[in-house]
């Protein structure tokens, strides 16, 4: 009995070990441990045709090293002589410290630090430790987790052109993404939450003036200057378009309608039904087309084969509420280049009828018979 049940502690132990069992008390990064400059390639520009398929599990790197053969530009930071590529790495490291001791004007330090255990513990397997997307798991599983270097997200709910909001990261790190492999995170306490989003908003900038950096030595012209000026004036500026995101989040004035409380049957199709016809004018239909049920596929910012929702499936990255879709429309997908509707294009109450459209849209008794008999004759 004794030797069961210390076995079975044991065990439970040794799965405490494994999964982390809710806590961050394990190690954080080893002091010594530093950022290393990227060696990747920087996408500057993708190839002018449309990818045609997916590329193979695990070559996510041979893809965007392809990218060039395509008609893409990519730089390659790795071709740098050492003594430059030493001194970058000593710029950043001056601004933005290291994964024990990371800085960022404006965050106390210790919140960061405890953000980058919890890092360390559930994100960088996925994300890698410099935010890179290219953590041991990333180039196995599609879509791959976000390259954090572009302070790009795809799922926000303000117009800043793809700059997230902080409620944005915290909602998307507590219910994941469905349909794939980013897991929901709900069981961490809430300071750790707060604490890790911190964290990625750090590794985001710092990856981001790590990346426009880059990006200046290796062009023609240069940097004007030192690489600390060019790097401090770099961070205040993506730090105040941050900053302006927040304060662009997209806020109906019209309340919701949702697809229950339309009133009437006759009030509800006629609303579905100026969806359906916003849905051809807004120009949706030019990507998802046959409702996103024909598979084609777009380059996203980082070079990798996106494809247009099959929006007949029901599936959302991002939540299928009637606001989820909401700030959808009227922020679009700025990196796989879905474009943001105004509300100049559709108000608020055109944009809820095309709410209501997609809402019904996978539920073929929700359309009335005219559209139904459209889409699915
Ligand atoms: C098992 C792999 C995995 C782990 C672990 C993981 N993620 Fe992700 N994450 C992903 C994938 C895959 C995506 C991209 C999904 C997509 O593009 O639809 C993603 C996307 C994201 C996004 C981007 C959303 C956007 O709008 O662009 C955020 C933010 C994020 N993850 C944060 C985290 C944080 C924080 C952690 C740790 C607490 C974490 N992830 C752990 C796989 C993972
Ligand atoms: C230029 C191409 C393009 C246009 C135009 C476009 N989309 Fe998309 N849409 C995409 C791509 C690509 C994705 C998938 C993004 C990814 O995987 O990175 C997507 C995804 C979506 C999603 C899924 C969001 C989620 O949470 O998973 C919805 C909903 C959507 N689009 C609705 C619309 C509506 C409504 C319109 C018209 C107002 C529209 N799209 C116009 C390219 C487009």
């Amino acid at each position: 009995m004794g030797g069961g049940l210390a076995g079975r502690i044991g065990a439970a132990l040794a799965l405490c070990v494994l999964v982390g069992c809710g806590s961050t008390e394990q190690a954080g990064y080893d002091p010594n441990t530093r950022f290393l400059l990227r060696t990747d390639p920087i996408v500057v520009k993708v190839p002018p045709a449309p990818p045609t398929d997916l590329h193979a599990n695990g070559k996510l790197d041979d893809a965007i090293a392809d990218l060039a053969n395509r008609g893409g530009v990519l730089l390659e930071p790795s071709k740098l002589p050492k003594t430059d590529r030493d001194a970058l790495e000593r710029t950043l490291e001056g601004l933005f410290g290291t994964p024990a001791a990371p800085k960022r004007p404006g965050v106390p330090p210790d919140k960061l630090a405890l953000g980058s255990g919890v890092y360390k513990a559930k994100c960088a397997q996925c994300h890698g430790m410099t935010g890179d997307g290219r953590g041991p798991t990333g180039s196995w599983v599609y879509p791959h987790p976000r390259d954090f270097r572009l302070a790009k997200f795809k799922y926000v709910s303000s117009t800043g052109g793809g700059l997230p909001t902080r409620d944005d990261l915290v909602a998307m790190v507590k219910v994941g993404i469905a349909g794939n492999s980013m897991p929901g995170f709900a069981m961490l306490p809430p300071d750790q939450l707060e604490a890790v989003v911190e964290y990625m908003l750090f590794l985001s900038l710092r990856g981001r003036v790590e990346t426009d950096l880059l990006t200046a030595v290796l062009s023609e012209d240069g940097i004007d200057g030192s690489t600390e000026e060019f790097a401090t004036v770099a961070l205040a500026r993506w730090t105040r378009l941050m900053e302006e995101a927040e304060a662009k989040v997209v806020r109906p004035d019209v309340p919701e309608v949702s697809v229950r409380d339309a009133g009437t049957d006759a009030a509800y199709d006629a609303g579905v039904r100026r969806g359906f016809e916003s849905f051809t004018k807004a120009g949706c239909a030019s990507c998802h087309k046959d409702y996103g049920r024909e598979t084609h596929y777009l380059y996203d910012d980082w070079g990798v084969a996106v494809r247009p929702a099959n929006l007949s499936a029901g599936v959302y990255r991002a939540g299928g509420g009637p606001l989820d879709l909401f700030r959808r429309i009227r922020c679009g997908i700025p990196p796989s280049g879905m474009p943001a509707v105004d509300a100049k294009v559709l108000d608020d109450a055109a944009t809820w009828d095309l709410v209501r459209f997609l809402q019904a849209l996978p539920v073929p008794r929700h359309l009335p018979e005219d559209v139904r008999a459209k889409i699915y004759p």
